[in-house]
């Protein structure tokens, strides 16, 4: 995978100050595949090194001017992964030891009484080489194949994260588009009727306009207090643990103050206790618009007459929370199911309904990961089901 046949051969250095010696080992070595270089001295072995550098040095420990140890330092200067072979006589055998820590590949003992196994020292310190070069080009690779890899992590979390955002921006562009349109017709009411307010001389006519105007007035209040506590609530509170049957039993006191819930039996079945993570104020607008449309579904059924009834339900399994807001009230037909999370879908008369309550709801449960369906029939009834992971 290399390509073998255009690498440059490979370069071995012998260095020995006796002629002879320098014979032999050229002779040993000939024929092997590499390009030989045989020099005499230290200094022209430094010149080789510094010029050329080299795989293998071969090189006598004793050299009468550089020695064969410097000789070693200067090659792994020039390329760390050349590797040397240092020639040492019996006198020197620790020294030889110590070149061996300075990493040298191997010594042989003068006098060179099995020339062929320097020739099988020389070819295992080449094969040393050629692996320790291969690694480090593996590693090099992994290393870039690492830097890809993460680089294209950072580049889809980046995605990721510019998708999320254009999915919000898009839902805010939807809410500010239906806030504009639900505002703007009450607006262009109380503008005509001051216009003829202006204009008319008639007293009880006055006080009938005046009348519609506070009407209208009221329609567009009650939807930016309807925006405005959710917006309120997600910015400035804190995430706790929230106490779903506690947040529950706030939600039905303000409910039960805030509309006439007359002849509606609240049916609870709740544990002791169930948390999840997360704005207090957040979960209990959740339960507050769902008992809510609850109540308001079956007052428009029984009309105040007995029967009505809401349900409420929680439990808990391992990774969630779950709740069951469900009403024996007039129901929702089934091609109405699936727009009545949108923004300003009300099939209730201006004054009673704002059309924000689930959008509301279903906002805050995404924000948490939550998930949230409903079931319903016409004049049976209707079960909302909601889920909150409980590490979100
Ligand atoms: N429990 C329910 N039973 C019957 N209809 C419901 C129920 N909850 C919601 N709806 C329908 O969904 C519509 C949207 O509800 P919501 O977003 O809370 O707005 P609003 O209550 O202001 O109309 C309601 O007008 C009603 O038609
Ligand atoms: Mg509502």
């Amino acid at each position: 995978m290399d390509q073998p046949d255009s690498t440059p051969a490979r370069h071995l250095l012998i260095v020995d100050d006796e002629p002879v010696i320098l014979q032999i080992l050229q002779a040993v070595l000939e024929g092997e595949p590499y390009r030989l270089t045989a020099v005499g001295t230290g200094r022209e072995a430094a010149a080789v090194i510094e010029e050329q550098g080299c795989d293998l040095l071969l090189t006598d420990k004793n050299l009468p001017d550089i020695s064969g140890i410097d000789l070693l330092r200067l090659a792994k200067e020039k390329d760390p992964f050349t590797e040397v072979i240092i020639i040492t006589g019996y006198a020197s055998v620790e020294t030889a030891i110590a070149a061996m820590e300075l990493d040298a590949f191997d010594y042989v003992l003068k006098p060179l009484n099995n020339v062929f196994d320097i020739r099988k020292k020389a070819r295992q310190a080449l094969q040393k080489r050629d692996m320790a070069l291969e690694n480090r080009r593996l590693l090099s690779h992994l290393q870039e194949k690492n830097a890809e890899l993460e680089a294209a992590l950072r580049e889809s979390q980046e995605l990721q994260a510019e998708l999320i955002q254009s999915e919000k921006l898009a839902g805010i562009g939807t809410l500010a588009a239906g806030i504009a349109h639900e505002i703007s017709s009450p607006l262009f009411g109380i503008m005509g009727l001051a216009e003829a307010v202006d204009d008319e001389e008639d007293l009880a006519l006055v006080r009938e306009y005046a009348g519609d105007i506070v009407e209208y007035c009221r329609n567009i209040r009650d939807i930016v207090v309807e925006l405005t506590s959710y917006s309120r609530t997600a910015t400035t509170e804190y995430r706790t643990a929230v106490d779903l049957p506690r947040i529950i039993e706030d939600a039905l006191l303000l409910v039960e103050r805030s509309a006439p819930v007359d002849g509606v039996v609240f049916d609870r079945q709740l544990p002791e206790a169930a948390y999840v993570h997360a704005r207090t104020n957040e979960i209990q607008q959740v339960f507050v618009n769902l008992i809510k449309n609850a109540a308001e579904a079956v007052i428009e059924r029984f009309g105040g007459a007995p029967g009505g009834r809401v349900g409420i339900r929680v439990g808990q399994d391992d990774e969630s929370v779950w709740a069951e807001v469900s009403d024996n009230g007039s129901g929702i037909p089934d091609d109405k199911l699936s727009v009545i999370f949108d923004p300003f879908y009300t099939t209730k008369p201006p004054g009673k309904g704002t059309g924000l309550g689930l959008n509301v709801v279903y906002r805050i449960l995404t924000k948490y990961r939550g998930t949230i369906s409903v079931e319903s029939e016409p004049e049976r009834g209707t079960t909302f089901r909601l889920k909150i992971p409980v590490v979100n």
